[in-house]
This record gives C-alpha cells, structure tokens and sequence, in this order.
C-alpha cells in the first residue's frame, strides 16, 4: 500500500455534483439551526467530546467560528421566517464580540482575525451592522499592537516582548485579512502595511525546500534576526502539521489576493504541491502530513482538507483559466470526500459538521497539550460550510 496517492492519481478522481454540494449544504444549514436551537446563546467551544460540543461563553479564540456558521446560514437560507431566526441570533452574537472588546476579554494574543471576521466583518458586509463594524476596528487595531517592528512581524501568542515569545506562526496569514479590511473601511494604510511587512517575514522562512511548511518562526528577541523554526502541533521539528500546510494554502491565497506579489504565487504553488502529494488514500490527511495509509492509529485532521478546499477556490479566482480550473476542480474532489466520509449526518451521532479533525495532538517532539483528537473541530466545521458556500453561491459574499 501506498503511503499517498499522489497529484497524479488525484486527477482521476471525482468531483462532488452540484447535487452532492447542495445536499450537503442543506444539512449543515439545517445542522446550523438545529443547534442553535440547542445552545441557546451559548457559544461551542473549540472541540466537541465524543461526537457533541460543550458550550459556554465567548472566551476562545474559535469563538467567532460558530457565529460565521450562523452569517453563513443566513446568507443561503431561502426561508424567511428561518432566515430571521439567523438574523436575530447573528445579532445577538455580535452584541456579545461587542461586549468581549470592551471587557477586552482574552483578546491579547494575534487570533483577532479568526475571532472578528467570520462574526463582525461579515455581520458587517451582509447586514450593515455598524456595532460590529466598529467592533472589528477595534480588533484591528488590537492585532496592530501586536506588531514587533524591529523583526517586521506580528507576535503570535503570550504578553508583548515577554521571555521565549518572540515568534510567530503559520496560521496567522489567516488573522491579516481583518488589517487588509481596516486599511479600506478606514482609510489608514498602517493596517495594511503591517499585514504586509508580516506577510513577507513568513513567507521569507517558513517553507523548507521540499515546500513542507513550518509552523512557527523564532526571532532574536532584541534584534529581530530570524532564529530558527519549530513546531508547536506538529509531529516534530521537521514534519509538515497538516493543519499548518493548509493555513499556507489559504494564507498565500490571500496574501497573492492582496498584494498580487507574483512570490506568493510561487509560494502557492510549492505549499499546494506538497499538501497534494501527501494525501491518503480517501483523500483527508492524516493530523501530520508525515503520516500516510499505513499509520491507522493516527487520527486525521478533516478541518486541514477543507482549509485547503477553501484556499484553493480563493486563488482560482486569480490564476490563468487553465490552472483556476485545475484548483476549483479539484476542491470539488476534496469535498466529494468530506461530504462521502465525513460529513455528520445523523444529529444522534453529533452535533457538529465535520468528523475526524484533529486541534493538537501531543507527541514526545512537540510543545502542544492532547486536545480535540479525531473530534469535530468548530473551525473544521465553519470552513466546511465556506467552501460548500463558496462553490453554490459563487458572488454571495466574501469570507476570509
Ligand atoms: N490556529 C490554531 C490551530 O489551527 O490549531
């Protein structure tokens, strides 16, 4: 047995129908609402436990991910006494980010772009909600306090220039867009300059040769010289987290989207070509693109697959016809196994959208706690339902 099937194979394989997108995005929505039903307010945390979300407060960095569920959800339904129903929560959940800033609660740290996109630029960019564009300018600004000028990047996690935390990481391509969004609403290039700058100090390091990606990147703490990479959630130094390759994925598709600086094209193009060739066999990576059919006992990251489905559909949108077909078509294979395989179909069996992701898993090479292993995780389940959106409502709205 092949450990990965590689591009090649992948050509072969099936696209999702429009049927199939739609079936499986008609779940999710009615998924959507049935939990809102469930929750009552109350926000998913990041992972469920045994197939069902705990709830609680507003407190995590994947907080804004249900509530881009909910934008989502609004934005496809067609029924319109469910559609207010979305509304109405959409705006309660907003009111709740509003309050979050204010008490600046768990907002020192770089996720702002994950917290406040998906809940107030879009609640912003579907309904004129003017609490929660102010909201996410605030965020904004937020994550530009983050900034260390003297290593040109945005520092990751921890307080500000405190001891070991003089790093960066992968994922945060994905916070920028809300300095991208800043820049236009308010007129102030800062926002954008610093995305920038942050743009061009990853992307300077954190692939490897192979096209395998970091997932974070030590600096001098004092100069800012580049130190060294390592990972976090990986599996060790060296391998490519799977979750981390597809943050690339997408990251570089916004990054390209932003700037149209033709090195994150490249860049595109190196990171996709690794994620591509280092799929199993039903298409879905396993939680380190290190392991491959073979490794049963690992768990898979389903979120990792739809991050990159995702991505990819964003660049299609700028790439030379030929090449956008080829990544438009082959999210439609990524999703034909995500809607196959893991998709959630029966409420008794879950209350989330996507099986078999994976948020951290601890090895003895890693710095990271166990947590979420092979459970539904609430950012796997959201970019789900983006991708799904992406592809059936093509000029609805427009998302990270
Ligand atoms: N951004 C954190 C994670 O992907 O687990």
């Amino acid at each position: 047995m092949e450990k990965w099937i590689g591009e090649a194979a992948l050509r072969e394989r099936e696209e999702a129908s429009f049927e199939e997108l739609e079936g499986a995005m008609d779940r999710a929505v009615k998924q959507t609402e049935d939990n809102l039903r469930l929750y009552q307010g109350a926000f998913p945390e990041a992972n469920s436990v045994g197939g069902f979300y705990p709830t609680g407060k507003n407190t995590d960095w994947t907080s804004g991910f249900w509530t881009g569920e909910l934008w989502i959800s609004y934005d496809y339904e067609k029924d319109p006494e469910k559609k207010n129903f979305l509304l109405s929560e959409g705006e309660k959940a907003v009111l709740s980010f509003s309050r979050r800033m204010e008490e600046r609660h768990y907002i020192d740290h770089h996720d702002m772009g994950f917290l406040f996109l998906p809940s107030c630029v879009y609640a912003w960019r579907l309904t004129g909600n003017r609490t929660a564009r102010e909201t996410a300018l605030l965020a904004a600004e937020q994550l530009k306090s983050r900034y260390r000028a003297e290593g040109r990047y945005i520092q990751a996690w921890g307080e500000m220039r405190s001891e070991g935390n003089a790093r960066l990481i992968i994922d945060c391509l994905l916070n920028l867009p809300l300095l991208y969004w800043a820049s236009e609403e308010s007129g102030r290039a800062e926002y954008r300059e610093i995305a920038e700058m942050h743009t061009e100090t990853t992307m300077r390091h954190i692939l490897r040769e192979d096209g395998s990606s970091w997932h974070t990147l030590f600096f001098d703490p004092k100069s800012g010289e580049f130190s060294h990479g390592a990972t976090c959630q990986g599996y060790q130094d060296g391998s490519a987290w799977a979750r981390g390759q597809s943050w690339g994925i997408y990251g570089t598709a916004i990054a390209y989207r932003n700037t149209k600086n033709a090195d994150y094209l490249r860049d595109f193009r190196r990171i996709s070509a690794y994620f591509l060739s280092h799929l199993p066999e039903d298409l879905c990576p396993y939680w380190d693109l290190f392991f491959g059919d073979g490794d049963q006992e690992e768990p898979r990251d389903s979120s990792s697959l739809a991050i990159a489905a995702c991505g990819f559909l964003e660049m299609s949108k700028y790439l030379p016809r030929e090449e956008a077909e080829y990544y438009s078509s082959l999210s439609k294979k990524l999703l034909k196994s995500l809607i196959d395989h893991y998709q959630v179909k029966d409420r008794r069996q879950s209350d989330g959208q996507l099986l078999h992701g994976t948020y951290a898993k601890k090895t003895p090479f890693n710095t990271c706690k166990n947590s979420g292993v092979d459970e539904c995780v609430i950012w796997g389940d959201y970019f789900f339902m983006e991708a799904l959106n992406r592809i059936l409502r093509p000029e609805s709205m427009s998302y990270f």
